[in-house]
């Protein structure tokens, strides 16, 4: 048996799809755990580009099934146009697993995400505006929907009717918004029913009885570490713990069953939407990374912020995570830097920290203190073997490793399946 977390170091978008694509080959099932289409994972095949919201990265081989365990939140419309685009391109969608106890993102929830928003003003988050703050919030409220909630038609309709009476008087009375159709509502979702019989399943017994079996199992991550609820910068979060304990929670296996927990870094840094960002490069440099990353957000369009690579945080992302193992992204983008910069520390009045404040004020008031490095010049996108790279990456490389005290066993050079070297 393996059983491997995969998930995000930074603030996501670190290359998670393209990471769990490339250990999919040899894994019998990969499961999402948490979040729901606020993620956008993206694996490219022979120049063919895939991107994936809410069914798992493993579903481009036959020979994996793909889970949506119980932390995850669906939206019916999306996960069924998400099916239908991948089966018109000849993938396989049948063994598709949801989870009875996976949380359903109403329309309502999408509209309150806009609508609080709107009303922050300057303080919004800049939520991807999938409903996902609002549906886990009725989660923890104990009002959600559940899918065997759906599946049952009369306590669908009931919950729905209660939910929708609280959800128009404050959409309307609260945030001036137009209120929604309770028939409208019960007969688009009626059109689901089909579908969501025909995946929906008790995937902890299914994931249980699995490892029992011996099979090799993928826990697929969304967001990053700096957007945990619990872990990250608050309030400019995600609405679910996406740190490696989740894997646990929200699968329903106990802790013990995991093996491995690797950690997917970008060779830089990014972020979407607000919160404070160290490293962050509103220069040229972050022009640079931006252009040549093409870091514009898969699921809404939005650039991203980029920075420097910031080894503070990593390595607290390392500790929050029990990271084993560190799968380094996009190194490539880093070629044609004349110098490249790595921070290492933070600076908050006369004192050096090292270990990543938690308190807000003291990550607000601190400066980033860099080490800098040579840059390189030669195009490293078919490079295989870590000894054929300029000197400058490799001691960059090493310098990640050395302070992380991680293994770096995975670089990437390229958004294709195959450009990685394996150390
Ligand atoms: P995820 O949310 O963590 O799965 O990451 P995204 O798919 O949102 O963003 C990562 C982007 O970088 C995608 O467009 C990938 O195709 C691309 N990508 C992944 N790895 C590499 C790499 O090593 N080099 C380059 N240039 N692009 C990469
Ligand atoms: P993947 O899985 C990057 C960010 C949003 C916003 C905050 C809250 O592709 O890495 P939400 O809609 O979740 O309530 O938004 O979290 N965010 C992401 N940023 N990648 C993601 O997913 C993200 N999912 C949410 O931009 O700042
Ligand atoms: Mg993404």
């Amino acid at each position: 048996m393996s059983t491997t977390i995969v998930l995000g170091a930074q603030w996501g978008d670190e290359g998670k799809g393209k990471v769990t694509d490339f250990f999919a080959s040899k894994a019998d099932l990969v499961v999402r755990f948490q979040g729901g289409n606020n993620a956008g994972h993206t694996i490219v095949v022979d120049d063919e580009k895939f991107a994936l919201s809410m069914v798992p990265s493993g579903v481009m081989y036959d020979t994996c099934t793909p889970v949506i365990a119980s932390g995850c939140v669906v939206d019916f419309e999306v996960l069924k146009k998400e099916i239908d685009s991948l089966n018109q391109k000849n993938i396989d969608t049948s063994n598709l697993k949801l989870s009875y106890n996976a949380h359903i993102i109403m329309p309502y929830h999408k509209v309150l995400d806009e609508l609080i928003e709107e009303s922050l003003g300057d303080r919004k988050i800049g939520t991807t505006k999938k409903g996902i703050g609002p549906c886990y919030g009725d989660k923890i409220q104990r009002k959600g929907i559940r899918i065997q909630d759906f599946l049952s038609p009369e306590k669908f309709k009931s919950k729905l009717q209660e939910n929708l009476n609280e959800k128009n008087k404050i959409i309307e009375e609260i945030y001036k918004g137009k209120a929604l159709n309770f028939d409208e509502i019960l007969s688009e979702y009626e059109t689901f029913r089909e579908l969501i019989e025909s995946l929906s399943t008790d995937t902890s017994l299914f994931i249980s009885n699995s490892i029992k079996e011996n099979k090799n199992i993928l826990f697929e991550g969304a967001q990053g570490t700096l957007l945990d609820i619990d872990h990250g910068t608050y309030p400019f979060v995600t609405s679910s713990n996406t740190s490696a304990g989740n894997a646990s929670i929200g699968s329903g296996i106990g802790p013990l069953n995991f093996e491995k927990v690797v950690g997917v870094t970008k060779a830089y840094i990014s972020r979407v939407g607000t919160g404070p960002f160290m490293t962050e490069q509103s220069n040229k440099i972050g022009d640079y990374l931006i252009e040549k990353g093409a870091e514009f957000g898969t699921v809404t369009g939005r650039r991203r912020r980029c920075g420097w690579l910031d080894l503070v945080s990593l390595k607290y992302s390392a500790r929050i995570n029990s990271l084993s193992e560190l799968f380094i992204t996009k190194l490539d983008v880093l070629t044609g830097l004349d110098e490249v910069n790595i921070c290492v520390g933070y600076k908050f009045k006369d004192q050096e920290l090292t270990d990543y404040p938690l308190v807000e004020d003291i990550l607000e008031k601190s400066t980033p203190i860099y080490k800098s490095f040579e840059g390189w010049n030669d195009d490293i996108s078919s490079i295989t073997e870590f000894n054929k790279l300029p000197e400058s990456a490799q001691t960059y490389i090493n310098f990640i490793e050395e302070f992380t005290e991680i293994p770096i066993k995975y670089i990437s050079v390229g958004p294709e399946r195959k450009q990685n070297i394996i150390r």
